[in-house]
């Protein structure tokens, strides 16, 4: 007989997942659970035409939560198996996650899953300490676990992004589709899904910022502002591909990196701008020195974000 997944821990699986990052908070997911199986499917209603039309960040989004799911089963107490994009027929089932009783789980994997809770973007100026080496290492070697890698920056890099923000901001300035779709996305109180102006952070006095400005409403473009660190601690995270699997990879890898740093006191917001113009990402790309594709650019910092992104029920997620 099938082993059916007792209901208390479907529940504590998918409130795992959902809780993953995703672009403008869409959580672009869906869950089908039967037995001990777990499929997870992209939620094309989520869709950001304007900003992620190819659903890159769609697939990225569903990576962080099938990582968290996976670890999650692993602190239940189970053993899991996974695959990605199991049928070609069916483009939106991107990961087959089975969970197994079989009482000898991984013990890193459930260590990563006590900070799904703690890990939130986070917008807020670093104290400038510089990251630990140890902890640099620790974070390359994270992606490095999921197929993905973690490239620094250097201080001639990062200004290099800096320029690419610029242009990609440039770019946006006259595309009203893309600035429409944020401002359904940003701002106000949002409960359920969706960046609260509460998220966004304070405003940087300088510009290009080392945090992203995700504002889109005059009240919250006028917030507060205030000083950013001068050094930022900032890497790109590729993979060799960049097929849709190899996106759902980077979203995986981008989970394992986050959760690893939140276990370390470290948060991390991202400056996804350039990335989201190929042109762009393919500079972004350069940087490393090496061949394959950009998908994140995250920045590290030292401090503990509060919970200000809310989730939808469960419910709306299964099915
Ligand atoms: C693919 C992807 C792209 C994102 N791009 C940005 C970005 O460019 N700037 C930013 O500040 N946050 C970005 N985010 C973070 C989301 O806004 C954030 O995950 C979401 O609002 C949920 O909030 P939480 O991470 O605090 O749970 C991105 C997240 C994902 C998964």
């Amino acid at each position: 007989m099938t082993y059916q997944l007792p209901e208390a821990h479907i529940r504590a699986l998918l409130e795992a997942a959902i809780a993953a990052p995703s672009m403008h908070n869409t959580q672009p997911w869906r869950f089908e659970v039967e037995g001990h199986v777990i499929d997870v499917y992209l939620d094309g209603s989520r869709m950001l035409p304007a900003e992620d039309p190819t659903g890159r960040a769609m697939r990225i989004a569903a990576g962080a939560a099938t990582f968290n799911l996976r670890c999650t089963a692993e602190s239940l107490g189970y053993s899991t198996w996974f695959g990605l994009a199991p049928y070609a027929e069916e483009p939106d089932l991107l990961a087959r996650i089975v969970v197994e009783p079989t009482g000898t789980s991984n013990e890193e994997l459930s260590r990563l899953a006590r900070q799904v809770q703690y890990r939130h973007t986070d917008r807020h100026p670093s104290d400038a300490t510089p990251l630990a080496h140890g902890l640099r290492v620790g974070l390359t070697l994270a992606a490095h676990a999921e197929g993905a890698q973690l490239n620094w920056l250097t201080g001639e890099d990062v200004e290099a992004v800096r320029d690419l923000i610029r242009e990609a901001d440039l770019l946006e300035i006259h595309d009203w589709h893309r600035r429409t779709e944020r401002a359904h996305w940003v701002g106000g109180t949002r409960a359920a899904d969706g960046i609260p102006s509460a998220a966004l952070g304070p405003r940087s006095s300088t510009y290009p910022a080392v945090v992203r400005d995700m504002a889109s409403s005059p009240t919250d473009r006028m917030r507060p502002e205030t000083v950013f660190e001068d050094h930022a601690e900032i890497a790109v995270l590729s993979t060799e591909h960049d097929d849709p699997a190899d996106q759902v990879v980077a979203g995986i890898a981008l989970e394992r990196v986050l959760l690893t740093a939140t276990g370390e006191g470290v948060s991390a917001s991202f400056l996804n701008q350039p990335l989201e113009f190929e042109d762009l990402r393919r500079r972004v790309q350069r940087l490393s020195g090496l061949p394959g594709f950009a998908h994140m650019i995250i920045r590290f910092s030292h401090s503990r974000p509060p919970t200000t992104t809310g989730r939808r029920p469960i419910g709306e997620f299964l099915g």
